[in-house]
């Protein structure tokens, strides 16, 4: 695999724009927040400096009230819908106004481990950082326990089933004419649809009407989804700076609180009549009945629970290079469109994780072969057909190499 791995490395650093990395060239020209968190990860395999700038850059977009941006715009790029001037946010960096998953601090936790010498002093400083990006969230986003999204960017998972519900509720018809450039890039029966992007733009619209005010928007907005991914994702990192705060003899009492409270949050996430984990409405406090790959995300919480396993092992024998994004047996199933069946590399890395570290390590390495396979063979691709693995959307995708060289190699 060593032509592979140089290949792996020579993704990012053509993806590499100094200081942060862009998904991908042309359909994400900026630095996106998640992506950015993976590309560190990635970098710490062979350039702990780089690793370090990639997360450093990415908080200078953190807000005053520590919110983290799903998007940073160091410098204006063409070709991206919407930009910074859509955004319209009054601050250098220019940024986007909503967040996107916080794994940073579980990246910065591995970036760190891969070179504590060179790492301990850049830790130092951003652990504050850190610090009160979770704050944010606990503060403005978590109720009952539970990560709550005010846009479905939010949760890195555009389009999945899970919001549909919540979306019916969102008016469109003050949208207005926009041009939206990633069909320019990528087939448009890889990505969503008008009638999701139409929804998108009136959420970002409704937001900056409410001059981005977590207040008015809780109370305004018609979407708000407890997104399972999210709880799960967010608990990892508490767990992760939990113990970081341990190591730097910081205190650990807030932490460990918001340890506590989302592992609350967790059992609301169960749903019992599907025997998974689930995503809620807040608005109606249903479930949304949909099983996705961020259900599987509770291993990688900490959360030793197996009463999914056998949805986890119907799946993996459905396909071939595993966990798609929806499940196969839910009669929205798309195999090329985005968030609604695509297999998405990173997600299997972070769900294999998840079952290596809780002691699943046959489940966990049948994962990392079948990814392996999937990305030696297909290349470096934004997600895959899973049952195929025919490529799709971006293609020389910074995650997909990241997680070639710390994980699936
Ligand atoms: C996009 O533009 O598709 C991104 O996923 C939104 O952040």
């Amino acid at each position: 695999y060593d032509k592979i791995d140089k290949k792996a490395r020579k993704v990012l650093q053509s993806n590499d724009r100094g200081l942060y990395t862009v998904p991908t060239k042309g359909l994400y020209p900026y630095q996106w927040n998640w992506d950015s968190a993976f590309a560190a990860w990635g970098f710490s395999v062979f350039d702990a400096k780089r690793a370090w700038a990639e997360l450093e850059t990415l908080f200078q977009g953190q807000w005053d009230t520590g919110m983290v941006p799903h998007i940073v715009f160091h410098k204006q790029s063409f070709g991206y819908f919407p930009g910074p001037d859509v955004w319209d946010i009054n601050r250098v960096p220019h940024t986007s106004g909503i967040s996107q998953p916080p794994i940073a601090a579980t990246m910065a936790r591995a970036v760190y481990e891969a070179d504590k010498r060179y790492g301990r002093i850049h830790m130092e400083l951003l652990y504050g950082r850190l610090v009160s990006w979770h704050r944010w969230w606990m503060k403005n986003r978590v109720e009952n326990g539970m990560v709550c999204i005010t846009h479905p960017w939010e949760s890195g998972r555009d389009n999945a089933l899970d919001w549909d519900a919540a979306l019916v509720g969102v008016d469109t018809s003050e949208v207005g004419e926009y041009h939206r450039s990633d069909t320019d890039h990528v087939d448009a029966s890889m990505r969503p649809s008008k009638l999701d992007y139409d929804r998108y733009v009136a959420l970002l619209q409704l937001s900056k009407a409410s001059d981005w005010n977590e207040r008015v928007i809780a109370d305004k907005s018609p979407f708000r989804v407890a997104d399972c991914g999210m709880t799960f994702m967010f608990l990892r990192a508490c767990r992760d700076l939990l113990h970081i705060a341990a190591e730097f003899d910081m205190g650990t009492d807030e932490i460990e609180g918001w340890i506590f409270d989302l592992k609350q949050g967790v059992k609301s996430h169960w749903n019992e009549a599907r025997g998974h984990y689930d995503s809620v409405n807040v608005r109606t406090g249903a479930f949304t009945n949909t099983l996705t790959s961020a259900s599987f995300l509770n291993w990688y919480a900490g959360i030793r629970d197996d009463r999914q396993l056998k949805h986890l092992h119907r799946i993996l024998d459905q396909v071939q290079y595993g966990i798609p994004s929806l499940d196969p047996d839910n009669p929205h199933f798309d195999e090329l469109r985005y968030w609604r069946g695509p297999v998405w590399g990173m997600m299997n890395a972070i769900i294999g994780i998840g079952l290596a570290e809780t002691g699943h390590t046959v489940l966990a390495e049948r994962l990392r072969k079948d990814t392996q396979k999937l990305i030696a063979e297909h290349g470096f691709y934004e997600y895959f057909n899973p049952v195929d693995g025919a490529a799709a959307g971006g293609g020389e995708f910074t995650w997909t190499a990241a997680i070639w060289l710390t994980w699936a190699s």
